[in-house]
């Protein structure tokens, strides 16, 4: 199939191109030729977004609750939700909704936590090939008696192990699913919920089924001290001492890493998914973006649904330019401006854009996120104007004006088309 439009994509960090393209896409998604297309005005083709860092089942209460601390929120809201995913009827009406959703919203590929139910987490893999989005799907494992209520806990490590294993055989084994659109991902909670022994068998499970691996690290000041207490040693280097740290493996938040951290990171190949609405309302801090990209780890973007109340990764990408410009000009209005902030910390919406897109493909180690010939065309389609839209894109737009306008004032009723490995699967029309 071939298709055609004026396509705005970030081919490195920080580096716009625009240009009008006709995209070959042969039956495996792949981009085979990119030719010279003609681009109607007002629309753009941009590469379809890739959420780092979703919750499914936590979708009811996206919005809800944020005025707790993240220890009181998982306690009282989020594992008495979670829990409820032993129901398959509910688990599959709620991940039908959150995919669709997601797609609706530009995000082509997303990296899923379900909970710690082995039925209800295979549902969710198969509606996502149904539906035709690009995902990892995790069982969500956590076997801690002091951090996890006993009617939401794994009963040993020995079976969060087992059926940890038996939703990578599922995954991988669902039919219409050889190219692996879907996904499994290895899932430790956090370290604060699992115990040493679930731990070190999940990193050994990692280096022999060559998985995806998912955990939340460094998040706030409340679960960076538990780990230091419990383990002497910061997330990241318990994490690698459990054979947790490797090219695939995705860490949520970071937003407490150190330098040598960040180091560790940076040489296993691991990346970092940003969640900036989240940190807002769960971190205790923001999340040194720049920091980060200046040493050389991989970093993408996550909605962190529900600790981030919006769907979508174009606010996460708005977000993340905001809070690093705050990072940069400090906060606190009494403090005189030189010692207000942090020097060099903002970065660009182009940017953004790339942690949005080629950001994220780069930490999973799948070719998407830019339009280049063989690359899978997973793709968005924008067009503003209607009483539903904020976005005007007009002909004379420069691509940095173009960009501008899609990272501060697009939304879902802009997103016309969605393409996933070639095959169309939402938009607005
Ligand atoms: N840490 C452990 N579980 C969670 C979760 O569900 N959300 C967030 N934001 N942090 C967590
Ligand atoms: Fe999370």
């Amino acid at each position: 199939m071939v298709v055609k439009g004026r396509a705005l994509h970030a081919p490195a960090r920080g580096m716009l191109e625009m240009f009008d393209a006709a995209f070959v896409v042969d039956d495996t998604g792949t981009i085979v030729e990119i030719a010279r297309g003609d681009g109607p005005a007002g629309q753009v083709l941009i590469p379809g977004m890739v959420d780092l860092h979703v919750h499914a089942p936590q979708f009811p209460q996206l919005g809800q609750a944020l005025d707790m601390p993240l220890s009181q929120w998982l306690r009282e809201k989020t594992f008495p939700l979670e829990a409820r995913y032993a129901d398959l009827a509910f688990a599959a009406e709620v991940y039908r909704s959150v995919v669709e959703c997601l797609l609706g919203n530009g995000t082509t590929t997303a990296v899923y936590f379900a909970t710690i139910h082995l039925p209800a987490t295979q549902k969710l893999a198969e509606i996502c090939l149904r539906a035709g989005q690009r995902a990892l799907v995790g069982r969500v494992a956590q076997d801690d008696a002091g951090q996890c209520p006993d009617w939401y806990r794994d009963a040993s490590a020995e079976l969060a192990e087992a059926e940890t294993r038996a939703l990578i055989a599922h995954v991988r084994g669902m039919a219409g699913n050889a190219a692996g659109l879907v996904r499994p991902v290895i899932t430790p909670r956090f370290i604060p919920a699992c115990s040493d022994d679930l731990l070190g068998r999940l990193g050994r499970l990692a280096r022999e089924s060559l998985c995806h691996v998912q955990t939340h690290c460094s998040e706030s000041d409340w679960e960076h001290g538990h780990v230091r207490d419990r383990c002497g040693m910061t997330d990241t280097a318990a994490l690698a001492g459990f054979g947790l740290l490797g090219r695939h493996t995705v860490l949520a938040h970071g937003v407490f890493v150190s330098e040598a951290d960040a180091g560790m990171i940076r040489q296993a190949g691991s990346g970092i998914a940003h969640c900036p609405l989240s940190n807002a309302y769960f971190a205790d801090a923001v999340f040194p973006l720049r920091r980060m990209l200046d040493a050389g780890v991989h970093v993408g973007l996550g909605t962190d649904i529900a600790g981030g109340a919006s769907p979508s990764v174009l606010d996460s990408a708005r977000h993340a330019v905001i809070a690093s410009r705050y990072l940069e000009s400090g906060v606190d209005a009494r403090t005189p401006a030189g010692a207000r902030g942090c020097a060099g910390a903002r970065v660009s919406a182009a940017e953004a854009f790339w942690l949005a897109t080629a950001g994220g493909g780069q930490v999973l180690d799948v070719p998407v996120g830019v339009f280049r010939v063989g690359y899978q065309f997973d793709a968005i389609r924008m067009a503003g104007g209607g009483a539903a839209s904020n976005l005007r894109l007009r002909a004379q737009d420069s691509p940095e004006d173009v960009l501008h306008k899609v990272i501060y004032t697009a939304a879902r009723p802009d997103i016309r088309d969605v393409w996933v490995a070639g095959r169309r699967v939402a938009g607005t029309g």
